[in-house]
């Protein structure tokens, strides 16, 4: 069972990358034995064009990362752009991709219906994902609800190369979402998501996590009024709840009495103890970052190592390069 995820370098991670992803990726390496998880730089340049800013926030992934509990002797931590291959299964799947296919991609149709130009890299975004996974032979992807339709593009795109050239080149990946997590909301109601600016970044400075949580947009109803248990505030108060403590809270949120700015505080507070250790964690890797540059750099030796075979295989499907042997 092999398992590979990803995360775009493209600002600050927030409680919605954490609950939807990393901490399902950090409880999956202690399950299965192979592992892959990388930072997603060639994606980010469809949306960031300062090459300084990538490779700092391509740090500050690794970063997230290893704070997350990621652990680089079981899992395989890496950089997307140093297994440069990705790109060339990239360009063979884009040959038996449906345009119609990529025209119904979430990222594409949003920037196109707010009138926006939109690049051939964005376009074929989810090529790139696809390729991503098929590299690795992955079998398990560990995503947010977000990402299932990219998903079943990968598979789709799957199918059609081992199809067209008659072959099983291809593994058909399965997605694995973590039900209850579903979508984690921004502070203003929408997914949290770094383009709506929206997001509670955990290792952020204090006072700037503070002011996100305290920036959640509330109704006005009193104090001791009855409220919306399903209200963003309490969506997010429950990602740090047990299941008692949420049904005691929709209980008292239904009954009134409860205020938001308690709610708020109260939620903070819990953030703040529930990330404590991971960001001391972080700050000791800060410190080292020729350690991280030499996990990262490992990572992609042994990624590569998956890789080459997977690709060889599809060269020799689609007769391109030197032929192998024959016998
Ligand atoms: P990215 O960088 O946007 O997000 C990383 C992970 O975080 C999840 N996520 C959320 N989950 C719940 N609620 C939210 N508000 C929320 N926001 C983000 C995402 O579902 C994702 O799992 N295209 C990918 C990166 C990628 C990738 C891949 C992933 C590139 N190639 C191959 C898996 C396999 C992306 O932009 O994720």
């Amino acid at each position: 069972m092999r398992v590979l995820s990803g995360t775009q370098p493209s600002g600050q991670l927030h409680l919605g990358n954490y609950f939807g992803a990393l901490r399902q990726y950090v409880a999956l390496q202690e399950r299965y034995p192979e592992t892959l998880y990388f930072i997603a730089d060639y994606h980010s340049m469809t949306s960031l064009r300062d090459a300084a800013l990538r490779r700092r926030l391509t740090e500050d992934v690794a970063l997230d990362y290893l704070a997350a509990g990621l652990d680089p002797s079981r899992a395989i931590l890496f950089r997307q752009s140093d297994v440069p291959e990705v790109c060339e299964l990239a360009w063979i799947l884009s040959t038996v991709t449906p345009m119609g296919l990529l025209e119904r991609g979430h990222a594409y149709k949003d920037k196109v219906a707010q009138g926006i130009p939109a690049e051939h890299g964005l376009f074929a975004y989810p090529v790139l994902m696809a390729a991503d996974i098929l590299l690795y032979h992955s079998d398990l992807v560990p995503v947010g609800q977000d990402q299932k339709q990219h998903l079943e593009m990968a598979r789709d795109m799957a199918q059609r190369f081992n199809h067209a050239y008659g072959v099983e080149a291809l593994k058909l990946p399965e997605p694995h979402i973590l039900e209850d997590a579903a979508i984690v909301p921004g502070t203003d109601g929408r997914k949290m998501s770094k383009s709506y600016a929206n997001t509670i970044a955990m290792f952020a400075p204090r006072a700037e996590v503070k002011k996100a949580v305290m920036g959640i947009v509330t109704d006005s109803t009193p104090v001791a009024d009855p409220k919306d248990p399903t209200a963003t505030v309490f969506q997010l108060w429950n990602l740090f709840a047990t299941p008692q403590e949420r049904r005691e809270m929709a209980e008292r949120a239904r009954a009134g009495g409860v205020g938001y700015g308690d709610v708020k505080k109260d939620l903070l507070a819990r953030l703040e103890a529930y990330f404590a250790p991971l960001r001391e964690r972080r700050e000791q890797y800060a410190s080292r970052p020729e350690a991280v540059e030499a996990i990262l750099e490992e990572g992609a030796r042994r990624a590569r190592a998956l890789a080459l075979p997977v690709l060889a295989s599809v060269r020799e499907a689609a007769g391109l390069g030197t032929p192998r042997a024959r016998n």
